[in-house]
């Protein structure tokens, strides 16, 4: 049996991997908001280093996987906070107990988003690990109205695929053997793209930024069964990547330009 950690267990994507994890008889200790193992807030500094410190008393300090699904998508400075800080710091807080696994391994949940237009302040105050900056820039963005404020989600997404591409080849992650990946997920049915999807607005705006050739819109179960192989014995070589598992949303968006 593998230990794992499942950030955003409560719902969604996270709720589904923790589900599937359980099925095959895995250990999954939950952190969400509520209803999870570990009750944190992770859009904070405090609530990061709880969660971490309650992760390694309920784990015995040994963990296996660690699978970071929680965020928000909302228009406002919160979003870099959860988003990336929410991800990054729990990730590298947990390193000592992924170290002390025969094979640990990190993924996260990125988005398409990540490739659409950003807020390059942004993106670069995250990546130098300045949270207080980075707020004040996506907090000057959201006060511009919501179209800007929009630009807070794709942005931490960019940052944080960045950051897994960055680190990944790093002593802290390639050094000790731990593969650190991240998914890309097009349009999941969860509670996240409910309302949107329940409107024809909403419906007609995701698609088309989001166009969808394959399949169309996928279950929270596609995205946990790519994060379950990322995060398994088997998965040895990966190592910073991206996975776009989008319906071919990235082939159409992007086609050649690889
Ligand atoms: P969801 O809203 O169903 O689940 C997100 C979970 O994260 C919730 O249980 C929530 O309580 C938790 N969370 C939010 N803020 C938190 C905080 N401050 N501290 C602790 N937990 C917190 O959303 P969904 O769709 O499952 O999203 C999971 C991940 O997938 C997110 O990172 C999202 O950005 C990403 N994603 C989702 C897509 C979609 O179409 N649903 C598309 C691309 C990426």
């Amino acid at each position: 049996t593998r230990t794992y950690v499942v950030t955003g267990a409560a719902s969604g994507i996270g709720a589904a991997t923790a589900r599937l994890l359980a099925e095959r008889g895995e250990r999954v200790i939950g952190v969400d908001l509520r209803d999870a193992d570990v009750e944190a807030d992770l859009s904070t500094r405090e609530g990061r280093l709880a969660a971490v410190e309650r992760v390694a008393e309920l784990s015995g300090g040994v963990v296996d996987g660690v699978i970071a699904c929680a965020g928000i998508s909302a228009p406002i400075p919160a979003t870099i906070s959860v988003n990336f800080f929410g991800v990054t710091e729990v990730l590298e807080g947990l390193l000592p107990a992924l170290r002390a696994s025969d094979a640990p391994r990190a993924a996260v949940v990125s988005s398409m988003a990540s490739l659409q237009p950003v807020v390059p302040a942004m993106v670069e105050a995250a990546l130098a690990g300045d949270e207080e900056r980075a707020l004040a820039v996506a907090a000057a963005t959201a006060e511009q109205g919501p179209e800007l404020g929009y630009l807070v989600y794709p942005s931490s997404k960019r940052a944080l695929s960045r950051w897994v591409r960055r680190e990944s080849i790093t002593e802290a992650w390639a050094g000790a053997g731990i593969p650190l990946n991240a998914v890309a997920p097009g349009t999941v049915i969860t509670p996240m793209t409910a309302a949107l999807l329940d409107n024809p607005e909403g419906l007609a705006m995701v698609d088309a930024a989001v166009p969808m050739p394959l399949n169309s819109h996928q279950p929270a179960e596609s995205i946990a069964n790519l994060l379950i192989f990322l995060t398994s014995v088997e998965n040895t070589h990966m190592a910073g990547q991206t996975i776009y598992d989008d319906g071919g949303a990235d082939a159409t968006l992007r086609g050649d330009d690889i």
